[in-house]
């Protein structure tokens, strides 16, 4: 729509969680480089938390372009990848069956024991045969108990140095809680990382980021604009790429050019975004040796 008007090739801020789009701040990166080094030194599970809006399920498409696809075309991969994106089974049983299916392993019938005992020989051989397991969780805020033991048990299939499951969960705050009842699991979770807002700068960079990602060479915001969509936004990257499309939309339909901060104070009373909400919480991070 606006996108010939700023001389886009596509929407710069579509809420989509499209990798092509994904702004490493450093936060970001460091949340990848520990998934990327739990799965590369086979060390098992790791956990990032985050609040809504901040970045996880890029994230986890971002570790699905890594390791989901042949790193050389033509060639097998050497990693096993399973994505789950909406952990609400009623049981572990049905959470086990889909994480089978993702793995391509169809089985007919059978019990949770049967079907446990198959998977741990899979994840054997793969292993045995030089291959990755990976299993990203996002959602994982809504894994019950039974779920959360299950996952406990994955990690007991291992060698003397190595899992043979690396599991990546990706949650909205409350796992931690639910962790700490749990402290079987959360003792076996080597690498604990958090997103949380945006810095200022960070949240200038995103924007500009996803501009010329889109096809555009620089983006129409005055300064006083960038301050107003950070004060909106809380440096939450859903809520920024939310406020800059309304923006665009709306300066496209005024025929202007430049965005100045009316037009953010417009949009974020439309978004209803200067209703009070609770700020972010503050950044939970911290690193344990494998168990
Ligand atoms: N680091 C980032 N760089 C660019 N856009 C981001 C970034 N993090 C999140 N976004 C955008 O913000 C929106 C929400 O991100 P998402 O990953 O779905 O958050 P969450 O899963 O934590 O709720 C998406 O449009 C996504 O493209
Ligand atoms: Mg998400």
């Amino acid at each position: 729509m606006y996108e010939t008007y700023f001389d886009l090739k596509e929407r710069p801020f579509s809420i989509n969680p499209d990798p092509r789009f994904m702004f490493l701040t450093a936060q970001h990166q460091e949340a990848l480089a520990k998934c990327q080094s739990v799965i590369e030194n086979k060390m098992g599970a790791s956990a990032i938390h985050g609040d809504i809006g901040s970045g996880k399920t890029s994230l986890a498409r971002r570790l699905m372009e890594i390791y989901a696809f042949p790193q050389n075309p033509g060639e097998e991969s050497k990693y096993n990848f399973a994505l789950i994106v909406h952990p609400i089974y009623p049981s572990a049983f049905q959470l086990l069956k889909e994480i089978l299916r993702e793995f391509g392993l169809v089985q007919p019938r059978r019990s949770l024991a049967d079907y446990l005992d198959d998977f741990q020989k899979f994840l054997q051989v793969q292993h045995d045969r030089g291959k990755t397991n990976i299993l990203v969780i996002d959602e994982a805020q809504n894994l019950k108990p039974v779920h959360l033991e299950l996952i406990r048990q994955f990690l007991n299939f291992e060698s003397s140095t190595e899992k043979f499951l690396q599991i990546v969960l990706f949650d909205q705050n409350e796992l931690a809680l639910k962790l700490d009842q749990t402290p079987a699991l959360k003792d076996r979770i080597s690498m604990f990382g958090a997103l949380t807002s945006l810095t200022r700068k960070d949240t200038e960079n995103l924007i500009e980021f996803r501009f010329q990602v889109a096809g555009g060479k620089s983006h129409p915001f005055s300064e006083e604009a960038l301050e107003a969509i950070f004060k909106h936004s809380q440096g939450l990257p859903r809520r920024i790429c939310k406020i800059c499309d309304n923006a665009l939309i709306r300066a496209y339909s005024a025929e202007l050019k430049t965005i100045e901060p009316e037009i953010i104070e417009t949009v974020a009373e439309e978004l209803r975004l200067k209703e009070p909400s609770p700020p972010p919480k503050p950044r939970v991070g911290r690193k344990k040796k494998d168990a």
